[in-house]
């Protein structure tokens, strides 16, 4: 499937798969063309400021509303275990345990022995505020080896940014079909109605990029044997966070300027693509924090035709222009803000996404690692590949740390030791890919993600070993 995208952040695009199918000068006129029905998707209040509004009006073979109605979602991972087991997609209140002010890791979650979808492997690790108010957001790990075939899922609690680590994804939406591949991120918004496959039919392979995309990344022993013969079409891993809050965007430049950090042209959101197909199938949603399911007898991937600016996109982190410091100092990680999601006070994000790139290092009698930290944000960190500059081992591929409000952290001892002695020539960090979901409200872990055996309890030892070095 060769597929083609619209360039550009929160554009108004206007795409269409049938010519003729997009009314020209009125949204709603008396007889929409080819037959189609014209609905609004709404993704602000429609009194929001102009330059926040978002909206996308489709036209599609059928209304939304057309569908049975909604029941309890259980999921059913097997014949013998169908209905009956528990999901491990949770939402707010995350208050399942007592939040511990420790710091946390954890290994990689395995590729489940099942066929299990995208949605059924959804595991929340952790989150915060809460999505009746929209505010605050969920930490989960996919991890799934099968397709979406007859069901899709939306989620009218928040939009997702997918952040691939293992595998392609084809995501197939009612506003057009997205590829994304480890090293990219896709952002699904509310309420928006899709599937996935696993795979990409082409993978992309940047010039100059160090990695090429859709490859796997390197899988840790704890890991199931179903992992280890895992190809990029056969099984698929990942983070999502879902923001129950403002949507992302771009974030300001200040004295950056004009240009620089994830420009607005690097944004990609599909061409109009639909499917005209008629047998039952199942909607999952996520809806006031519970699965529920319905049934349909139609395909809702029906749109033909569409314009706005509420839509889905996709990103390659490899684009991301990485700014630094060319003198001294590690400077604030905020200078690596892909997206921010804002809260209601100036600067104080309800999440900041964060990457940390290939770059070169250059400053002068620096410390260059990431400098020892307290912190009023909470961070919530991932690795999609390579090595993180600040953990010499322990924090890998598909895994995650969680660093919360004042929870102090920073270097390990043997990256304190090796940085403290560096000859500090210029240097370059290839080949490695981090990023962090970082957020106003403390961050707290599931049951789940405090009970797993991939929950590293000797996390602490790391920094057990760094030894007193004042002398007088
Ligand atoms: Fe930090």
């Amino acid at each position: 499937m060769e597929l083609k995208y619209q360039t550009g952040f929160g554009n108004e695009f206007a795409t269409e798969a049938v010519e003729g199918a997009l009314p020209v000068g009125r949204n709603s006129p008396q007889r929409a063309p080819l037959g189609l029905y014209a609905e609004q998707f709404s993704g602000t209040a429609f009194t929001v400021p102009r330059a926040l509004n978002r909206r996308t009006w489709t036209y599609r073979i059928r209304p939304s509303v057309l569908h049975k109605p909604f029941q309890p979602y259980h999921r059913a991972i097997s014949d013998v275990q169908a209905n009956d087991a528990p999901t491990l997609f949770k939402s707010s209140p995350f208050d399942e345990v007592v939040t511990t002010p420790n710091q946390l890791r954890w290994d990689p979650l395995p590729i489940p022995g099942e066929p299990t979808d995208l949605i059924d492997g959804i595991t929340t690790i952790a989150g915060n505020g809460d999505s009746f108010a929209q505010t605050g957001i969920a930490v989960h790990i996919y991890a799934c080896n099968a397709d979406m075939t007859d069901r899709y899922f939306y989620n009218a609690d928040g939009e997702m940014l997918i952040v691939p680590e293992m595998g392609g994804l084809t995501i197939f939406t009612e506003l057009g079909v997205i590829e994304v591949s480890p090293g990219e991120i896709c952002c699904l918004p509310r309420g928006l109605r899709f599937r996935i496959e696993l795979g990409v039919s082409s993978p992309t392979v940047r010039e100059g990029s160090s990695r090429p995309a859709g490859a796997l990344t390197n899988v840790r022993a704890t890991d199931t044997a179903a992992t280890d013969t895992a190809d990029a079409n056969s099984a698929a891993r990942g983070y999502i966070c879902e923001n129950y809050g403002q949507h992302f965007r771009l974030p300001d430049l200040g004295p950056i300027g004009a240009n620089g950090l994830a420009n607005a042209r690097d944004f990609e959101t599909p061409v109009a693509w639909f499917e005209d197909k008629d047998g039952e199938c199942e909607i999952v949603a996520k809806f006031g924090g519970n699965l529920w399911s319905c049934t349909s007898g139609h395909s809702p991937l029906d749109v033909v035709a569409w314009h706005g600016n509420y839509a889905p996109y996709k990103y390659d982190l490899r684009r991301f222009n990485t700014i630094g410091s060319i003198s001294f100092d590690h400077p604030d990680p905020s200078i690596f803000t892909v997206l921010t999601s804002p809260s209601g006070e100036p600067g104080v994000a309800n999440c900041d996404f964060v990457i940390f790139p290939d770059r070169w290092l250059v400053g002068e009698d620096t410390f260059r690692p990431p400098w020892y930290h307290r912190n009023t944000m909470s961070e919530y960190m991932g690795l999609i590949y390579g090595a993180y500059d600040a953990k010499e081992e322990g924090f890998v591929p598909g895994g995650g740390s969680l660093h919360n409000q004042m929870s102090a952290h920073g270097p390990d001892l043997d990256a304190f030791e090796k940085a403290s002695n560096a000859d500090l020539k210029p240097q370059k960090l290839e080949g490695t890919m981090a990023f962090m979901f970082e957020s106003r409200y403390i961050i707290r872990p599931t049951k789940f993600a405090m009970e797993t055996a991939q929950l590293q309890h000797e996390y602490s030892e790391v920094w057990q070993g760094l030894k007193k070095n004042f002398k007088l």
